[in-house]
């Protein structure tokens, strides 16, 4: 008889966003003539910038053609794709990263979750709180994460690090040594960053603690501040400490056409083992490649119209950000992040909890945020707003947050 892993039975559901949409689902039954703004999920709403559609457009003609269509993809990427990356994304700024580190994906959902098939079972992960998910829940699977505390929120074999205002959303090293250290920065959910300087010393600790940093950088595009580093590889010493996760979801609008990529530098080596290697024989056997329609629409995000195209919808939505920010200050709110990416995180008035604002602004503004609860306890008290909206509905909701 077959046994299932018991490992997703200790999972806690993920009721967060399916809980959101109950909630405003019911709200626009009850009030059929209420216009509701969501400001709530992480998904774009621009379209396709025309360097990127013409690049599909052709690439797809060339799938309908004898002479040049494509079959199987590589596994690890297109050289054109990869190379691209290596020039722009790495050597462009002084960092040494080769195009066989560089290992193309279907999106960073897929490889954060992945990623951790590399670490031995009891490998002890450490992360932020407030946290992306996914990171946690994949570990949770695979068996690592000990026995979850309803209470708490916690899982009893993580370590958590607390980012709140106290600490200037900056995690500080935990007491007891990690083996595995999730970053993600920008951050998602609270939208704050970390100096150069402050990501050196966690690459500084992980080498000097034996302990592999996998560094999201999923909203890098959104950086606007000169202190902040774009990728880990601007550290030293990050070669032989460091897996960065990179995706084109938040930069290109590519959430609906997939595509990411994770490098993992030949450096990274845990005795004879080379987690280069690791990773390119699991890409091998577990992945057949993003398509090339798609990786040919990510080169056209490194070509120069590409680039000039994309600056201005990243302009757009930080134009958003600014709206919220300045929106919820001049009505008295305490707000973070907004300057390096598109998520502001609010601390919720008077006391309430982060599900108590949810309520609130739902009911009296018609607006849709995400509880920062729902991120993990130390989100609790907080409340995230994302800059992913049209800007007519982002000064919308504002005028309705201001008039409460
Ligand atoms: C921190 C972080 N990493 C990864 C992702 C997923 O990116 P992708 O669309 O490339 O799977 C998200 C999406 O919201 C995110 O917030």
């Amino acid at each position: 008889m077959f046994q299932v892993n018991d490992n997703f039975q200790k999972l806690p559901g993920s009721y967060l966003f399916s809980t959101i949409a109950k909630k405003v689902s019911a709200y626009s039954q009850a009030n059929p003539d209420k216009k509701i703004i969501r400001l709530g999920i992480g998904d774009v709403t621009q379209p396709l910038v025309p360097a990127i559609t013409e690049a599909l457009h052709k690439a797809v003609d060339e799938m309908g053609n004898a002479e040049t269509f494509h079959g199987y993809a590589p596994d690890l990427g297109y050289d054109f794709l990869r190379s691209a990356i290596e020039k722009n994304d790495y050597q462009a700024r002084g960092c040494d990263i080769q195009a066989d580190e560089i290992f193309v994906s279907d999106g960073a959902k897929s490889d954060s979750a992945d990623i951790q098939e590399l670490f031995a079972a009891d490998t002890k992960i450490a992360v932020c709180d407030p946290v992306y998910p996914v990171y946690v829940d994949a570990n949770v699977m695979a068996g690592r994460t000990g026995t979850y505390n309803p209470d708490t929120q916690m899982w009893s074999n993580v370590i958590y690090m607390p980012c709140t205002s106290e600490n200037h959303f900056v995690p500080e090293f935990p007491k007891e040594t990690p083996d595995v250290i999730y970053l993600c920065l920008p951050n998602n959910p609270t939208g704050t960053t970390i100096t150069k300087s402050q990501l050196q010393e966690w690459v500084d600790y992980a080498n000097k603690v034996g302990a592999l940093i996998i560094y999201d950088a999923a909203y890098e595009a959104y950086i606007s501040e000169e202190d902040v580093a774009h990728t880990i590889y601007e550290c030293e010493g990050a070669r032989t400490c460091a897996i960065e996760i990179k995706s084109f979801s938040k930069n290109a609008g590519f959430t609906g056409v997939r595509l990411g990529y994770t490098v993992v530098p030949k450096d990274l080596k845990r005795g004879e083992a080379s987690l280069n290697a690791m990773w390119a024989r699991r890409h091998g056997t577990k992945f057949n490649g993003a398509p090339y329609i798609v990786q040919r629409a990510g080169e056209a995000v490194y070509s120069d119209a590409g680039k000039a195209q994309l600056k201005e919808q990243v302009a757009y939505y930080m134009k958003n950000a600014a709206t919220i920010k300045a929106g919820l200050q001049e009505a008295g709110y305490t707000v973070f992040g907004g300057v390096n990416a598109p998520y502001i995180w609010l601390k919720t008035p008077d006391q309430m909890t982060s599900w108590e604002f949810f309520d609130y602004l739902l009911e009296k503004a018609n607006v849709v945020g995400t509880p920062g609860s729902g991120f993990g306890p130390s989100g609790e008290g907080y409340f995230r707003l994302t800059a992913f909206g049209t800007y007519e509905n982002t000064v919308a909701a504002l005028d309705r947050i201001k008039a409460l």
